[in-house]
């Protein structure tokens, strides 16, 4: 569900005509819309018990005001670096809203966290629970940890997305639970309430999920018996979303349900970090079409977009819905949808039905609000693609194109 709907032939974003922000802000951009936002953080919110923490993935979609609408909302961050945990605090998020994931935190990350107080360390390994445990008996605190276990369940989606199973670099082994509960036990500084999974992303069925649960409460039943207070499960996130008409990835309320049913009498704390789920359908890139040519037998689209403001389709083969933003009348044709990058990769589309396109159209990436504007880069000295959060019939521009003048004022 989402707010972006054609209105007299034109795509709007709620109220807002794509083509009005365009005149101000140019193009590529991403465009977000904060109804669908607040939408979907009450959706996934909604159906979970009180005391439910959702930490929105912060890698998803970053923007500071985003998160502080979704913080606005109830939500707490899930957040991979000193970076996101800044963001987070500064977009007003409470630190006992905050969870810290990632497989290589930094000495000085685990400080900056320890300082602010944050709910819970979701700590992946050994060597990571030491380094913890020196940096917080140095503060003089004690760090709530949660132990990603690594639950080898298939999350039966991307590879580059998968994080579940039992040769991915993520978690520990299941195998090695004990063992570093244990070691949790006798680490001073460390207080091991918690088990944490995350099994991968863009997950379209239960089933990986209910695996995954069901292990879970398997996990905090075992460790209970030995004598550990395990008062907080935190599910990470993952759930999927559609990118293309047709597909039905299971609803937050069926997917609350599963989850309840399996570890609703554990009586612990659940926290989920979903990302995708919350910010996916919020955003679009819209790009112009600089030309249009004819290769020997193709017919190429060259937009204004490239691989560097939306890297998903070259990473992952991912594809997005695209839209004509004003309506063209005539029979659609297929086009190879490319960027200007100077790669082949930095392709969008191979066959995409498009309506007469030529120069000056306006064309929008659907499906783009996460893993969009926050996987962009600089490649080719392209200025990092800005972001506008529409509300309503208002928007406000959230992050501005940098001039060449900011781009280059960091190097020598
Ligand atoms: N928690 C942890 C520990 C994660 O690693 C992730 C995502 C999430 C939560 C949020 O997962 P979500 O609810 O968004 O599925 N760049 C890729 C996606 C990478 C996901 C990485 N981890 C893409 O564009 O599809």
């Amino acid at each position: 569900m989402h707010h972006f709907k054609r209105q007299d032939g034109v795509l709007h974003a709620e109220r807002v005509p794509l083509p009005r922000i365009v005149e101000e802000v140019g193009t590529p951009c991403y465009v977000y819309s904060a109804a669908t936002l607040r939408r979907h953080a009450q959706v996934f919110s909604e159906p979970f018990p009180e005391g439910t923490l959702v930490a929105y993935s912060v890698k998803a979609l970053s923007n500071l005001s985003v998160l502080k609408l979704l913080g606005e909302q109830g939500l707490g961050a899930d957040v991979v670096s000193a970076g996101e945990l800044e963001r987070a605090l500064r977009a007003g998020i409470a630190p006992e809203k905050i969870v810290f994931s990632g497989v290589g935190k930094k000495v000085s990350e685990l400080e900056a966290a320890l300082e602010a107080g944050i709910h819970q360390f979701n700590v992946e390994s050994a060597e990571e629970l030491r380094m913890l445990s020196d940096a917080a008996t140095r503060l003089g605190k004690t760090a709530p940890v949660a132990m990603r276990i690594n639950p080898d369940v298939d999350a039966e989606t991307h590879p580059g997305i998968s994080t579940g199973k039992a040769d991915d670099k993520f978690g520990i082994p299941w195998d090695r639970a004990f063992e570093i509960y244990n070691c949790a036990r006798d680490l001073p500084g460390i207080d091991p309430c918690g088990l944490d999974l995350h099994i991968g992303s863009q997950i379209t069925s239960l089933a990986p999920f209910e695996k995954a649960a069901t292990r879970a409460k398997d996990l905090v039943l075992a460790l209970r018996e030995r004598g550990f207070d395990i008062t907080r499960l935190d599910l990470g996130g993952g759930l999927g979303v559609p990118y293309k008409d047709g597909e039905v990835p299971p609803l937050p309320s069926a997917y609350a349900e599963a989850v309840v049913r399996i570890t609703g009498d554990l009586g612990v704390q659940l926290i989920f970090e979903p990302g995708r789920v919350i910010a996916g359908n919020a955003g679009l890139l819209l790009a112009q079409v600089v030309l249009t040519k004819t290769q020997t037998s193709k017919s190429f689209v060259v937009a204004d977009a490239a691989m560097n403001d939306l890297i998903r389709p070259a990473l992952y083969g991912a594809e997005h819905t695209l839209h004509q933003v004003t309506e063209k009348v005539g029979q659609p044709a297929p086009y190879t949808l490319v960027g200007p990058v100077c790669e082949s990769t930095d392709t969008f589309a191979r066959d995409a039905a498009l309506v007469a396109p030529e120069a000056g159209d306006l064309i929008a990436f659907g499906t783009a609000g996460a893993y969009g504007a926050v996987q962009a880069s600089q490649y080719n000295t392209r200025p990092l693609v800005p972001e506008v959060l529409v509300d309503g019939d208002d928007y406000k521009i959230v992050r501005r194109r940098p001039s060449f003048d900011e781009m280059l004022s960091l190097e020598d």
